[in-house]
Protein backbone atom coordinates (compact mmCIF):
# COMPACT_ATOMS: atom_id res chain seq x y z
CA UNK A 1 0.00 0.00 0.00
CA UNK A 2 2.72 2.22 0.98
CA UNK A 3 6.52 2.04 -0.97
CA UNK A 4 9.00 4.38 0.66
CA UNK A 5 12.35 3.54 -1.16
CA UNK A 6 15.15 6.07 0.00
CA UNK A 7 13.30 8.84 0.79
CA UNK A 8 15.27 11.87 1.70
CA UNK A 9 14.04 15.04 3.04
CA UNK A 10 17.08 18.25 3.56
CA UNK A 11 15.58 21.80 5.18
CA UNK A 12 18.44 24.34 5.11
CA UNK A 13 21.10 23.13 7.38
CA UNK A 14 19.27 20.10 8.03
CA UNK A 15 18.42 16.47 6.93
CA UNK A 16 15.45 15.66 8.31
CA UNK A 17 15.04 12.17 6.46
CA UNK A 18 17.96 10.65 5.78
CA UNK A 19 17.78 8.41 3.05
CA UNK A 20 14.56 6.00 4.67
CA UNK A 21 13.35 3.19 3.37
CA UNK A 22 10.06 0.62 4.24
CA UNK A 23 6.46 -0.81 3.29
CA UNK A 24 3.16 -0.74 4.86
CA UNK A 25 1.21 -3.71 3.33
CA UNK A 26 -2.24 -3.42 2.79
CA UNK A 27 -4.60 -4.25 5.65
CA UNK A 28 -1.64 -3.20 8.27
CA UNK A 29 -2.17 -0.80 11.09
CA UNK A 30 1.31 0.52 11.40
CA UNK A 31 3.17 2.40 14.12
CA UNK A 32 5.12 5.38 12.83
CA UNK A 33 7.22 5.56 16.40
CA UNK A 34 9.95 8.07 17.04
CA UNK A 35 11.00 11.30 19.26
CA UNK A 36 10.36 14.57 18.71
CA UNK A 37 11.95 15.85 15.76
CA UNK A 38 12.65 12.05 14.65
CA UNK A 39 11.00 13.16 10.97
CA UNK A 40 7.85 11.52 11.45
CA UNK A 41 5.84 14.50 10.61
CA UNK A 42 8.34 15.51 7.38
CA UNK A 43 7.90 11.56 6.21
CA UNK A 44 4.05 12.01 6.50
CA UNK A 45 3.90 15.51 4.86
CA UNK A 46 6.00 13.76 2.15
CA UNK A 47 3.53 11.36 1.34
CA UNK A 48 0.32 13.06 1.78
CA UNK A 49 1.58 15.21 -0.65
CA UNK A 50 2.07 18.31 0.79
CA UNK A 51 5.70 18.82 0.72
CA UNK A 52 8.35 17.66 -2.14
CA UNK A 53 11.46 15.33 -0.95
CA UNK A 54 14.53 16.06 -1.80
CA UNK A 55 15.20 12.43 -3.34
CA UNK A 56 13.81 9.29 -3.53
CA UNK A 57 10.83 7.71 -4.39
CA UNK A 58 7.13 6.91 -2.67
CA UNK A 59 4.28 4.91 -3.85
CA UNK A 60 1.20 4.89 -2.70
CA UNK A 61 -2.05 2.51 -3.87
CA UNK A 62 0.07 1.80 -6.91
CA UNK A 63 0.40 5.71 -8.13
CA UNK A 64 3.69 7.74 -7.44
CA UNK A 65 3.19 10.76 -5.36
CA UNK A 66 5.40 12.90 -7.17
CA UNK A 67 4.18 12.21 -10.61
CA UNK A 68 0.66 10.88 -10.07
CA UNK A 69 0.05 13.11 -6.69
CA UNK A 70 -3.58 13.40 -7.40
CA UNK A 71 -4.43 10.15 -7.41
CA UNK A 72 -2.63 9.19 -4.54
CA UNK A 73 -3.88 11.42 -2.52
CA UNK A 74 -7.79 10.60 -3.35
CA UNK A 75 -6.18 7.14 -1.72
CA UNK A 76 -4.90 8.88 1.03
CA UNK A 77 -7.20 10.29 4.22
CA UNK A 78 -4.70 12.69 5.98
CA UNK A 79 -5.36 13.88 9.45
CA UNK A 80 -2.74 16.39 10.27
CA UNK A 81 -0.69 17.07 13.22
CA UNK A 82 -2.58 19.92 14.15
CA UNK A 83 -6.24 19.66 12.76
CA UNK A 84 -7.00 23.24 11.28
CA UNK A 85 -10.68 23.57 12.26
CA UNK A 86 -12.87 26.46 12.56
CA UNK A 87 -14.47 27.10 15.54
CA UNK A 88 -17.41 29.20 13.85
CA UNK A 89 -18.60 26.27 11.73
CA UNK A 90 -21.22 23.86 12.96
CA UNK A 91 -20.02 19.87 12.57
CA UNK A 92 -21.66 19.15 9.69
CA UNK A 93 -20.99 22.21 7.95
CA UNK A 94 -17.24 22.03 8.37
CA UNK A 95 -17.65 18.72 6.88
CA UNK A 96 -19.89 19.47 4.02
CA UNK A 97 -16.99 22.50 2.98
CA UNK A 98 -14.12 20.03 3.28
CA UNK A 99 -15.88 17.67 0.94
CA UNK A 100 -16.34 20.45 -1.54
CA UNK A 101 -12.87 21.34 -1.24
CA UNK A 102 -12.12 17.00 -2.13
CA UNK A 103 -14.44 17.96 -4.96
CA UNK A 104 -16.76 15.94 -4.12
CA UNK A 105 -20.58 17.16 -4.78
CA UNK A 106 -24.46 15.74 -4.33
CA UNK A 107 -25.42 12.45 -3.23
CA UNK A 108 -21.09 11.29 -3.18
CA UNK A 109 -20.60 14.40 -0.78
CA UNK A 110 -24.06 13.30 1.34
CA UNK A 111 -22.94 10.18 1.41
CA UNK A 112 -19.47 10.45 2.10
CA UNK A 113 -19.88 13.27 4.94
CA UNK A 114 -23.16 10.70 6.67
CA UNK A 115 -20.47 8.00 6.78
CA UNK A 116 -17.83 9.63 8.34
CA UNK A 117 -20.15 11.30 11.18
CA UNK A 118 -21.57 7.98 11.33
CA UNK A 119 -17.78 6.28 11.76
CA UNK A 120 -16.41 9.32 14.17
CA UNK A 121 -18.95 8.96 16.64
CA UNK A 122 -19.92 12.21 15.77
CA UNK A 123 -24.31 12.15 15.05
CA UNK A 124 -25.19 13.51 18.62
CA UNK A 125 -22.90 16.64 17.80
CA UNK A 126 -23.01 17.05 14.25
CA UNK A 127 -25.27 19.98 14.69
CA UNK A 128 -23.03 21.61 17.35
CA UNK A 129 -20.00 24.55 16.74
CA UNK A 130 -16.74 22.83 16.47
CA UNK A 131 -15.53 26.02 18.64
CA UNK A 132 -17.69 23.99 21.67
CA UNK A 133 -16.79 20.80 21.13
CA UNK A 134 -13.91 19.12 23.82
CA UNK A 135 -10.52 18.39 22.41
CA UNK A 136 -11.14 14.65 21.62
CA UNK A 137 -14.51 15.77 19.46
CA UNK A 138 -12.25 18.32 17.54
CA UNK A 139 -9.82 15.20 17.07
CA UNK A 140 -12.99 13.21 15.76
CA UNK A 141 -14.26 15.63 13.30
CA UNK A 142 -10.73 15.63 12.04
CA UNK A 143 -10.61 12.01 11.95
CA UNK A 144 -14.18 12.18 10.11
CA UNK A 145 -12.64 14.94 8.05
CA UNK A 146 -9.93 12.27 6.60
CA UNK A 147 -12.43 9.74 6.09
CA UNK A 148 -15.46 11.83 4.30
CA UNK A 149 -14.22 10.76 0.20
CA UNK A 150 -13.55 7.17 1.19
CA UNK A 151 -9.89 6.40 1.47
CA UNK A 152 -8.38 2.97 1.70
CA UNK A 153 -5.51 4.05 3.34
CA UNK A 154 -5.46 6.58 6.36
CA UNK A 155 -2.60 8.17 7.48
CA UNK A 156 -2.78 9.94 11.53
CA UNK A 157 -0.04 12.28 12.68
CA UNK A 158 0.04 11.92 16.34
CA UNK A 159 -3.83 11.43 16.55
CA UNK A 160 -4.30 11.07 20.51
CA UNK A 161 -1.84 14.21 20.98
CA UNK A 162 -3.52 16.38 23.73
CA UNK A 163 -5.72 14.45 25.08
CA UNK A 164 -6.87 13.00 28.25
CA UNK A 165 -6.38 9.43 28.87
CA UNK A 166 -10.18 8.43 28.76
CA UNK A 167 -9.82 10.14 25.44
CA UNK A 168 -7.27 8.92 24.31
CA UNK A 169 -8.80 5.13 25.23
CA UNK A 170 -11.97 6.23 22.87
CA UNK A 171 -9.77 7.20 20.40
CA UNK A 172 -7.58 4.08 20.10
CA UNK A 173 -10.89 2.34 19.62
CA UNK A 174 -12.17 4.26 16.96
CA UNK A 175 -8.96 3.51 15.17
CA UNK A 176 -8.19 -0.53 16.04
CA UNK A 177 -12.13 -0.35 14.18
CA UNK A 178 -11.47 2.15 11.53
CA UNK A 179 -8.62 -0.87 11.52
CA UNK A 180 -10.64 -3.64 10.13
CA UNK A 181 -11.80 -1.98 6.65
CA UNK A 182 -9.27 0.76 6.27
CA UNK A 183 -4.79 0.51 6.08
CA UNK A 184 -3.45 2.45 8.78
CA UNK A 185 -0.21 4.65 9.24
CA UNK A 186 -0.05 6.35 12.50
CA UNK A 187 2.18 7.97 13.91
CA UNK A 188 2.74 8.67 18.02
CA UNK A 189 4.99 8.78 20.80
CA UNK A 190 2.48 6.79 23.18
CA UNK A 191 3.85 3.37 23.32
CA UNK A 192 0.92 1.49 25.03
CA UNK A 193 -0.94 2.95 22.48
CA UNK A 194 1.37 1.00 19.33
CA UNK A 195 2.07 -2.14 21.86
CA UNK A 196 -2.56 -2.25 22.31
CA UNK A 197 -3.04 -0.94 18.10
CA UNK A 198 -0.46 -2.12 15.52
CA UNK A 199 0.63 -5.12 13.73
CA UNK A 200 4.01 -3.82 12.69
CA UNK A 201 6.36 -0.65 14.53
CA UNK A 202 8.68 1.14 12.63
CA UNK A 203 11.36 3.20 14.81
CA UNK A 204 12.29 6.34 13.17
CA UNK A 205 15.16 8.33 15.29
CA UNK A 206 17.27 10.97 13.92
CA UNK A 207 15.68 10.91 10.42
CA UNK A 208 16.61 7.06 9.78
CA UNK A 209 14.59 3.68 10.36
CA UNK A 210 16.23 2.08 13.41
CA UNK A 211 13.92 -1.04 13.04
CA UNK A 212 10.71 -2.30 11.36
CA UNK A 213 9.55 -5.30 12.89
CA UNK A 214 6.38 -6.73 15.15
CA UNK A 215 5.90 -5.64 18.65
CA UNK A 216 6.36 -9.10 19.61
CA UNK A 217 9.76 -9.09 17.67
CA UNK A 218 11.25 -5.95 18.87
CA UNK A 219 10.62 -7.04 22.27
CA UNK A 220 11.51 -11.00 21.75
CA UNK A 221 14.79 -9.60 20.15
CA UNK A 222 15.55 -6.83 23.15
CA UNK A 223 15.04 -9.85 25.64
CA UNK A 224 17.87 -12.18 24.30
CA UNK A 225 20.00 -8.98 23.86
CA UNK A 226 20.28 -8.92 27.95
CA UNK A 227 18.39 -6.87 30.28
CA UNK A 228 19.64 -8.12 33.40
CA UNK A 229 18.32 -6.78 37.06
CA UNK A 230 21.56 -7.27 39.58
CA UNK A 231 21.35 -5.96 43.06
CA UNK A 232 25.15 -5.24 45.09
CA UNK A 233 26.24 -4.37 47.65
CA UNK A 234 28.74 -1.72 46.91
CA UNK A 235 29.63 1.91 46.43
CA UNK A 236 26.93 2.50 43.37
CA UNK A 237 29.32 4.52 41.23
CA UNK A 238 32.19 2.19 41.06
CA UNK A 239 30.52 -1.02 41.26
CA UNK A 240 28.45 0.58 37.99
CA UNK A 241 31.66 1.75 36.53
CA UNK A 242 33.33 -2.18 36.87
CA UNK A 243 30.24 -3.76 35.22
CA UNK A 244 30.81 -0.87 32.06
CA UNK A 245 33.84 -2.74 32.17
CA UNK A 246 32.48 -5.80 31.19
CA UNK A 247 32.46 -6.92 27.32
CA UNK A 248 29.51 -6.34 25.48
CA UNK A 249 27.88 -4.68 28.35
CA UNK A 250 26.02 -1.32 26.62
CA UNK A 251 24.68 0.46 29.58
CA UNK A 252 24.43 0.11 33.33
CA UNK A 253 21.47 2.35 35.07
CA UNK A 254 21.22 3.19 38.62
CA UNK A 255 17.64 2.14 39.76
CA UNK A 256 17.35 2.10 43.37
CA UNK A 257 19.70 2.30 46.71
CA UNK A 258 18.35 0.87 50.05
CA UNK A 259 20.91 1.62 52.31
CA UNK A 260 24.47 0.48 50.89
CA UNK A 261 22.55 -2.11 48.32
CA UNK A 262 21.88 -0.79 44.55
CA UNK A 263 19.99 -1.78 41.93
CA UNK A 264 21.28 -1.54 38.81
CA UNK A 265 19.51 -2.55 35.06
CA UNK A 266 22.80 -3.58 33.02
CA UNK A 267 21.87 -3.59 29.32
CA UNK A 268 24.00 -5.85 26.71
CA UNK A 269 24.92 -6.28 23.36
CA UNK A 270 22.22 -8.84 21.13
CA UNK A 271 23.11 -12.21 21.99
CA UNK A 272 25.08 -11.39 25.06
CA UNK A 273 24.73 -13.34 27.87
CA UNK A 274 26.71 -11.38 30.96
CA UNK A 275 25.29 -13.07 33.91
CA UNK A 276 28.26 -14.99 34.85
CA UNK A 277 30.52 -12.00 34.29
CA UNK A 278 28.72 -9.56 36.36
CA UNK A 279 28.72 -12.95 39.18
CA UNK A 280 32.89 -13.47 38.73
CA UNK A 281 33.26 -9.59 39.04
CA UNK A 282 31.30 -9.07 42.31
CA UNK A 283 32.98 -12.22 43.62
CA UNK A 284 36.74 -10.58 42.85
CA UNK A 285 35.53 -6.93 44.56
CA UNK A 286 33.69 -8.82 47.34
CA UNK A 287 30.76 -7.84 46.95
CA UNK A 288 27.97 -9.23 48.19
CA UNK A 289 25.10 -10.08 45.43
CA UNK A 290 21.47 -10.56 46.44
CA UNK A 291 19.71 -10.75 43.39
CA UNK A 292 20.67 -11.17 39.50
CA UNK A 293 17.92 -12.12 37.20
CA UNK A 294 17.02 -11.38 33.74
CA UNK A 295 14.15 -8.91 32.86
CA UNK A 296 11.07 -8.84 30.68
CA UNK A 297 11.47 -6.20 27.99
CA UNK A 298 8.93 -3.61 26.59
CA UNK A 299 8.20 -1.91 23.84
CA UNK A 300 9.59 0.96 25.93
CA UNK A 301 12.61 -0.63 26.72
CA UNK A 302 12.73 -1.04 22.68
CA UNK A 303 12.50 2.49 21.89
CA UNK A 304 14.82 3.46 24.84
CA UNK A 305 17.11 1.25 23.60
CA UNK A 306 16.80 2.10 19.64
CA UNK A 307 16.86 6.15 19.75
CA UNK A 308 19.54 7.07 22.38
CA UNK A 309 23.24 6.90 22.05
CA UNK A 310 24.82 4.36 24.25
CA UNK A 311 26.32 5.62 28.03
CA UNK A 312 24.02 8.64 28.02
CA UNK A 313 23.31 7.61 31.77
N1 LIG B 1 9.92 23.58 7.86
C1 LIG B 1 11.06 23.20 8.47
N2 LIG B 1 12.22 23.86 8.27
C2 LIG B 1 13.37 23.47 8.86
N3 LIG B 1 13.47 22.41 9.67
C3 LIG B 1 12.36 21.71 9.90
C4 LIG B 1 11.09 22.05 9.33
N4 LIG B 1 10.17 21.15 9.75
C5 LIG B 1 10.82 20.31 10.56
N5 LIG B 1 12.13 20.62 10.65
C6 LIG B 1 13.15 19.88 11.41
O1 LIG B 1 13.23 18.56 10.89
C7 LIG B 1 13.37 17.60 11.91
C8 LIG B 1 12.22 16.60 11.88
O2 LIG B 1 11.02 17.24 12.26
P1 LIG B 1 9.61 16.52 12.22
O3 LIG B 1 9.45 15.82 10.93
O4 LIG B 1 8.57 17.53 12.59
O5 LIG B 1 9.78 15.44 13.39
P2 LIG B 1 8.68 14.66 14.25
O6 LIG B 1 7.34 14.81 13.60
O7 LIG B 1 9.19 13.27 14.32
O8 LIG B 1 8.71 15.31 15.63
C9 LIG B 1 13.44 18.40 13.21
O9 LIG B 1 14.78 18.56 13.53
C10 LIG B 1 12.79 19.72 12.86
O10 LIG B 1 13.30 20.74 13.67
MG1 LIG C 1 5.55 15.45 14.33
Amino acid sequence: MIRVSNLTKRYVGRTAVDAISFNVEPGEIVGFLGPNGAGKTTTIRILTGYMPATSGTAVVAGHDIFRDSLKAQQRIGYMPENVPLYDDMRVKEYLRFRALLKGMRGREAKNGIAEAIDLCGLTEMRSKMIGALSKGYRQRVGLADALIHNPDLLILDEPTNGLDPNQIRRVRKLIQQLGLSHTILISTHILSEVEMTCDRVIILDRGKVRAADTPENLIKNLRTAGHISVEVNAAADMAADAIRTIPRVKKVIKESTEGTWTKFTVRAESGADIRESIVALANANHWPLREIHTQGASLEDVFVELTQSPHPD
